[in-house]
């Protein structure tokens, strides 16, 4: 007899219920901070920190620069969720433990998601150290979070939890127009491109750049898109940040490496707090 399969539900129900006793608060927005980008979590105000640790099934991140803190409290005036860190597929995680973390905030009452991330720059029109929303992406890692039975019990809004759901508006046509007249509005350049996600954890061949630029994209990572999905499925709305910290492989005569990624972070902090300090309530607003 095969194993009863683990109720994915019931574990993020537990999580959020462990969260809820920690801080009763009901966030409206969940962030989701990507590589050198943990520090905005210091905007919370009246934070409550809770190590991912001491969250029931919330797997830990393995990899440099993620803090993994979960930290509750408010932007704005606005109760938020930010992930100070995320786990990726690459580090060895059940696609059900990459997307557990955005299942849990959504259960938690998130109705709206920003999530983030470092990218390699496949369009050459990007610099590094620049920031793009994303407009859309494509999904070449080989799988999918939705993955198994459909899960009715995750939809957190209309229409939300089915089998079969819809990705043609996936990242908010409403919420790329609030980060761009943002981002013009505080002189910070925004432009939109399209993520392709691999799985990692090797950074592109050039070739496989040249294809992905062929296919579309504009941006290359290795996170991102399964939480999206799943988000999706629950029904939350979705804006997109990219940080990009490189021009992806043979774009320039240069290798690339983690510790630049980290660094990139770090030099647009001002720029990413700036903009998303102000989208929060905007967003909170139109969700
Ligand atoms: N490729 C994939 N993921 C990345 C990159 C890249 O060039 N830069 C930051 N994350």
């Amino acid at each position: 007899m095969s194993e009863p399969a683990v109720d994915q539900y019931a574990l993020c129900s537990a999580a959020a219920a462990h969260i809820r006793s920690l801080h009763p608060a009901k966030p409206t927005l969940g962030i989701i901070l990507g590589s050198g980008l943990g520090n905005f979590a210091s905007q919370v105000e009246n934070a409550t920190t809770i190590p991912y640790a001491d969250i029931p099934s919330w797997p830990a991140s393995t990899v440099q620069g993620h803090a993994g803190k979960l930290v509750l409290g408010t932007i704005g005036g606005v109760q938020v969720a930010v992930m100070q860190g995320r786990v990726h597929a690459y580090e060895g995680y059940a696609m059900a433990n990459v997307v557990f973390p955005t299942r849990v905030l959504a259960l938690l009452g998130c109705t709206g998601l920003i999530v983030t991330n470092a990218a390699g720059g496949i369009n050459k029109s990007f610099g590094q150290g620049g920031l793009v929303c994303i407009s859309d992406h494509i999904n070449l890692t080989g799988t999918n979070a939705a993955l198994g039975p459909n899960e009715p019990r995750f939809a957190c809004g209309p229409n939300a939890g089915q089998r079969f759901f819809d990705m043609s508006t996936a990242y908010s046509p409403k919420l790329r127009q609030l980060a761009a007249a943002e981002a013009a509005a505080q002189g910070i350049p925004l432009p939109e491109g399209v993520y392709l996600a691999v799985l990692g954890p090797s950074y592109e061949t050039p070739a496989e750049i040249r294809a992905f630029r062929t296919l579309g994209a504009d941006l290359v990572g290795m996170s991102t898109v399964h939480e999206v999905i799943v988000a999706r499925h629950m029904g939350l709305e979705v804006l997109g940040l990219s940080l990009v910290t490189n021009m992806a492989a043979g774009v320039l005569d240069e290798v690339i490496n983690h510790e630049e990624v980290m660094e990139i972070g770090r030099r647009v902090e001002g720029q990413f707090t700036s903009l998303v300090k102000a989208l929060v309530p905007q967003v909170a607003a139109a969700i």
